[in-house]
């Protein structure tokens, strides 16, 4: 399945979420590629940073020709996650052309409510050409033991897509483990940041594959 992490604001974690659902993937021994589709290159810094190969592949694709190109990768890997950037809509377009599901990281913040219109239309003008597009958005950052997850998500349904159950807390551990190139399961991976990414994978797959 090709699943990619999109949302035209930056920050809410498209990067965070490719790197440790991609290794989610890879631990069970699937192949896994990730499309660093991001010019800043965030996936490519990271593995910059590691000693050892990361348990994925990656590759660098910054133009807006990822639907064109990416099929002729299709057969060597079991999924590929593309992590789109902020801002550009031509590569943001490509990229949900190329996908099979787009997942929409946001924060639980109104400004992160708001701020989903312009994937949202994008996604929609994308539909023109290819139907059936699933999209769906996770919420990442939530801080424990508040109810702002839930007041999120119901403030998502002015967009008709649907909210996985899925939930991302912050976790400290997510920025420490990128600082060193590293996953989160390569770190801890009896944390709660690696059971949530899991749980998420897990949601993603059941659902979309
Ligand atoms: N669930 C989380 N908990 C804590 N920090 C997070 C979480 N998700 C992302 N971050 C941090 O937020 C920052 C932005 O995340 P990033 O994945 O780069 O966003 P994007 O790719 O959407 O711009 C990074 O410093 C990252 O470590
Ligand atoms: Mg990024």
């Amino acid at each position: 399945m090709i699943i990619s992490f999109q949302n035209q604001k930056g920050g809410v974690g498209k990067t965070t979420l490719s790197i440790n659902v991609a290794a989610a993937l890879a631990l069970t021994g699937l192949r896994v590629l990730i499309v660093d589709s991001d010019p800043q290159g965030s996936v490519r810094d990271w593995a910059s940073v590691r000693e050892d190969t990361p348990p994925f592949h990656i590759i660098g694709m910054d133009r807006p020709t990822i639907h064109r190109d990416l099929p002729a990768m299709t057969e060597n890997y079991d999924h590929i996650i593309i992590d789109a950037p902020p801002r550009v809509s031509e590569l943001a377009r490509s990229a949900i052309l190329a996908s099979d599901c787009v997942v929409i990281p946001v924060q639980p913040s109104p400004y992160d409510v708001w701020a989903a219109k312009e994937i949202v239309a994008i996604i929609n003008e994308a539909a023109v050409f290819k139907e059936n597009i699933k999209s769906v958005f996770v919420i990442n950052r939530k801080i424990t033991n508040t109810a702002i997850g839930r007041e999120v998500k119901d403030a998502l349904q002015v967009y008709n897509l649907p909210v996985l159950d899925a939930q991302v807390c912050q976790r400290v551990l997510f920025a420490e483990s990128a600082a060193t190139g590293k996953t989160i399961f390569e770190v801890d991976p009896l944390s709660q940041a690696a059971m949530e990414i899991q749980t998420l994978t897990n949601e993603i797959l059941k659902k979309y594959d």
